[in-house]
């Protein structure tokens, strides 16, 4: 149905289908936004959370005033969390960088399904588990200026309002194609902070519809031939444990490398790596598992912008950085 006017000029052009790649999601502006509504809603006494986590995540679970429990992780990604939760007490663990599906099964087989929380921000791929909620953030995985997807069995009311800027927070998406990478990128922080203010907000109609348009199958499989290609590759130098073969649509490739501080070199290279959640180094001892995800895991792209021709330059790059080329 369209807006009830005819004719004038022509909307930018999308590739809509039919239905989303999950279908029963709730659309929301952000993870956060999705998050904080669900908690809302539901009111949990207490929540567990990492101290590897995203501080977003955190502002949303104080903006909801639920009462906030640590838990640290062991080498295996594993929560290290009580035996038996108190009567009114979630947990929420991340799935982190798609890798945990192990650490996701075996929280299910030790506590209660109907109270966790998982956060697939960085699995897109990985289906939802039949827990209490799962939680997704598409643009870190797509071309798109925000959006989250809850996932919970539980009714929900409609979030109070609807995004409706959407189209404010684009112009790195659209500079991209013209300029580049660089020239965008101070739109895209932009961007990024007009979504800290947190309040249940529902997906904008424009994002709503860019993500109707995206080509899930197709990317899905080159983040898969491009994960598999750095894997083989890059091997011998990765000293990470999560480097499995068998991960959906991967987030990155994710390169642990102790021996220096590979980031601001690789940046120098034009190899734009995320650094993820600092805030939590000022939380955590200087020797912790959480502390060295921070400072030596490099998330090196695989996604659907590059074929492996591309892959072996930044390889090449990635290796003289190391052998200090
Ligand atoms: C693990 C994790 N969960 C949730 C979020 C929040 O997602 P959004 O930015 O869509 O609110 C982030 C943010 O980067 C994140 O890294």
């Amino acid at each position: 149905m369209h807006s009830g006017t005819f004719g004038g000029y022509f909307p930018l052009e999308l590739n809509l289908s039919e239905q989303h790649y999950y279908p029963t999601a709730r659309g929301y502006r952000s993870a956060r936004s999705a998050l904080y509504h669900l908690l809302t809603e539901k009111k949990p006494q207490r929540l567990w959370l990492p101290r590897l986590i995203c501080q977003s995540v955190i502002e949303a679970v104080k903006a909801a005033r639920v009462e906030i429990a640590w838990y640290t992780l062991d080498e295996a990604l594993f929560p290290q969390l009580p035996a038996v939760l108190a009567e009114s007490d979630f947990v929420l663990f991340v799935d982190y960088m798609g890798h945990c599906q192990p650490q996701k099964e075996k929280l299910m087989r030790l506590y209660p399904a109907g109270r966790i929380i998982f956060d697939h921000s960085q699995s897109f791929y990985n289906a939802p588990e039949p827990v209490f909620a799962t939680v997704y953030s598409p643009r870190k995985f797509f071309g798109v200026a925000d959006g989250g997807l809850l996932v919970t069995q539980d009714a929900m009311p409609l979030p109070a309002s609807q995004d409706r800027d959407s189209f404010t927070r684009m112009t790195h998406l659209l500079l991209q194609h013209e300029y580049g990478t660089r020239a965008g990128y101070e739109d895209f922080q932009h961007a990024e902070t007009a979504l800290e203010d947190i309040e249940a907000s529902g997906m904008s109609a424009l994002t709503e519809k860019l993500l109707l348009s995206v080509n899930y199958q197709k990317i899905k499989a080159v983040r898969q031939r491009n994960y598999m290609f750095l894997r083989q590759q890059l091997a011998s130098i990765n000293a990470s444990p999560f480097c499995a073969d068998d991960i959906a649509g991967p987030f990155c490739y994710p390169l642990y490398f102790t021996g220096k501080k590979l980031r601001p070199r690789l940046i120098e290279q034009g190899i734009f790596v995320a650094s993820y959640w600092q805030e939590v180094l000022s939380h955590v001892s200087e020797k912790s598992v959480e502390a060295d995800y921070v400072n030596y895991m490099v998330p090196l792209p695989c996604d659907q912008r590059y074929e492996i021709a591309d892959l072996k330059v930044m390889c090449q790059r990635v290796l003289d950085v190391i052998a200090d080329k």
